[in-house]
């Protein structure tokens, strides 16, 4: 039996209190994440369960139960608190997927600081205009990443700690400190700094069209859509092994690699190493993983090996498959029934939902290439991009949810404005076209806006533009998504050079580079092109939806109405 039962009868009976209410929320006043996903379950007599089984990319392994990650998580807030850090600044989280990277965010929030997790393959730009926006006071980090850190510290005044977590026989420069949580003294006793729900707790940097990057601000009351978005979509049980494949650079990562399936006791895997198909599944047939969440780009690279990679592996101990971050073609739902005998169960949300909100569930037929229906608890439509009232079943508008489920995002960091912007007509807008069919599910068409999704990671054009035109070559420039068969959309930049200047593979090969050590490798466009000069709107700004409607083959239309896009 699956812990969502009957959907419809959930849909209809369902109240936000009685996650609260299984959670035994809020146990002695308290609403601190850490202390559900940690200390909660020491308290009840289970901390001698298995919480992580962290492999690296060399094969090494380290188990920890609940009560190993109850005295490492001491262990990272009490030396946040040594140092000074205040509960509401900002910790910033630049690393792998190691075991460090899982202590420092219960840590951080333990003793009510606001994490600040960042994807540890952003180089310099990408780091600075998170940490100036976010005034980060303190960073931690590793000897691989705390370079890129050196780099921009003269231009960081609030940054000011930098822990480096595997210092040994390494030579520490300004504001840095060693913390090696395996040697530092025990920490018996912490207790969880005391919280409300509507305190902050990690804070999201994510990409939109214009401006920079923004940071969506989460609160420690987001724990109870986390923790039964977790149960009843993903199903986790108190036996499961379960897998969240995503980096908590992103919110994936967090949401439901740490806060959803340790706030249930649930034992979860990470593999700290790159993609491939082999070692993924070797990786699942030897720790006997039953709960698996990926995403599309990796389904597709894995459907690219083929069904025979698959069958020879024992993953008999799979009983259950979903997704996010990106559409799930049809094609890979019958696939991984073929290839797993299971289908992927799609889920739809965002940086800004916190939880999963359109999801296939369990027991719920799949209709392949749909992402199912609304999370019990959550009032989703579709409206008109004009009036933002809703549109009649079957045509596409924009995605829309009705405010107040607890993990919706709080604010936007120092950005009122967009963020009101958000809001139209009681509804939160999140930027997405779909429609609804006859039987209530949901089907996605595509972004409102030119974010490019590649392998379900969010790149803002307006980043990228802003680094290109640093390249000594560059005079102006555009970037835009284009179709992709594996990443479903990788970055093209359209480039005029300045005279001098030749439209050459080393030009080309020099600003991709460029690209990929100042933001990150998924930020580097796949493709140049040179051209002579951008299209233009009459006030002067750069027509990149037309050059993204080319790449994609689609009408171009009257540019006149693209004057004030
Ligand atoms: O465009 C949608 C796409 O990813 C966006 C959210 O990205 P981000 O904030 O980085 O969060 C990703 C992980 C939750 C959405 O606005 N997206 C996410 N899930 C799906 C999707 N597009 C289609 N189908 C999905 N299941």
């Amino acid at each position: 039996m699956s812990n969502i039962g009957s959907y419809e009868e959930r849909r209809k009976s369902f109240d936000w209190k009685e996650a609260e209410r299984e959670l035994g929320y809020p146990e002695n006043g308290n609403h601190n994440i850490a202390w559900y996903c940690v200390d909660r379950h020491c308290e009840k007599g289970r901390g001698g369960k298995t919480a992580l089984i962290w492999e690296g990319h060399a094969g090494e392994e380290k188990r920890f139960t609940f009560d190993d990650l109850r005295l490492h998580t001491n262990a990272f807030a009490a030396r946040f608190r040594e140092l000074g850090v205040e509960p509401g600044e900002r910790i910033c989280l630049f690393m792998d997927k190691i075991p460090e990277l899982y202590f420092s965010f219960l840590g951080g929030l333990k003793m009510g600081g606001i994490v600040q997790p960042l994807f540890s393959a952003f180089g310099e730009d990408s780091l600075i205009t998170r940490l100036e926006d976010a005034e980060t006071r303190a960073i931690v980090t590793t000897k691989k990443h705390v370079r890129k850190v050196r780099r921009i510290l003269d231009r960081l005044p609030h940054l000011q700690h930098i822990l480096v977590v595997d210092a040994d026989g390494f030579a520490l420069k300004d504001r840095e400190t060693a913390f090696d949580y395996e040697k530092a003294p025990p920490v018996e006793t912490f207790p969880a700094h005391a919280v409300t729900p509507e305190s902050p707790s990690v804070l999201h940097y994510t990409s939109g069209t214009t401006g920079k990057p923004k940071g969506a601000l989460h609160v420690h009351g987001s724990l109870v859509s986390q923790y039964i978005t977790t149960k009843w979509v993903l199903d986790l049980q108190d036996d499961d092994i379960y897998w969240c494949t995503a980096d908590p650079g992103w919110v994936t990562g967090t949401s439901y690699g740490i806060i959803g399936p340790w706030s249930n006791g649930c034992t979860q895997l990470v593999l700290d190493s790159g993609f491939g198909s082999a070692r993924w599944y070797e990786f699942m047939q030897k720790h006997r993983a039953t709960v698996w969440y990926s995403a599309p780009t990796a389904i597709r690279l894995l459907m690219r090996d083929g069904t025979e990679l698959v069958q020879k592996h024992d993953l008999s101990s799979l009983r259950h498959l979903a997704s996010v971050g990106e559409p799930l073609n049809a094609e890979a739902v019958v696939w991984s029934k073929e290839a797993f005998g299971k289908e992927f169960h799609d889920t739809y949300w965002q940086t800004e939902t916190g939880c999963m909100v359109l999801c296939n569930y369990p027991g719920l037929p799949v209709k392949p290439g749909s992402m199912g229906k609304p999370f019990p608890g959550i009032e989703a439509g579709v409206v008109d991009p004009k009036n933002h009232e809703p549109v009649k079943q079957g045509t596409v508008g924009l995605i829309a949810l009705r405010p107040g489920w607890p993990s919706m995002f709080r604010a936007y960091w120092n950005n009122e404005k967009t963020y009101n912007e958000k809001f139209q007509n009681g509804w939160y807008i999140c930027g997405d076209r779909a429609s609804i069919d006859e039987d209530g599910y949901y089907w996605f068409v595509g972004r409102d806006d030119d974010v490019i999704n590649t392998g379900g990671h969010l790149v803002g054009p307006f980043e990228i533009e802003s680094a290109l035109i640093e390249h000594e070559a560059v005079a102006e420039s555009a970037a835009v998504g284009k179709p992709d068969k594996v990443n479903m959309e990788v970055v093209k930049a359209f480039v005029a050079l300045k005279p001098g200047f030749e439209p050459n593979d080393d030009t080309e090969l020099s600003i991709m580079n460029f690209i990929r050590k100042k933001l990150s490798p998924l930020a580097m466009p796949q493709e140049i092109e040179f051209v002579p000069s951008l299209p233009k709107t009459r006030s002067g700004k750069i027509l990149r939806r037309m050059l993204r409607a080319k790449e994609w083959g689609e009408e171009i239309g009257d540019t006149s109405t693209l004057e004030d896009d």
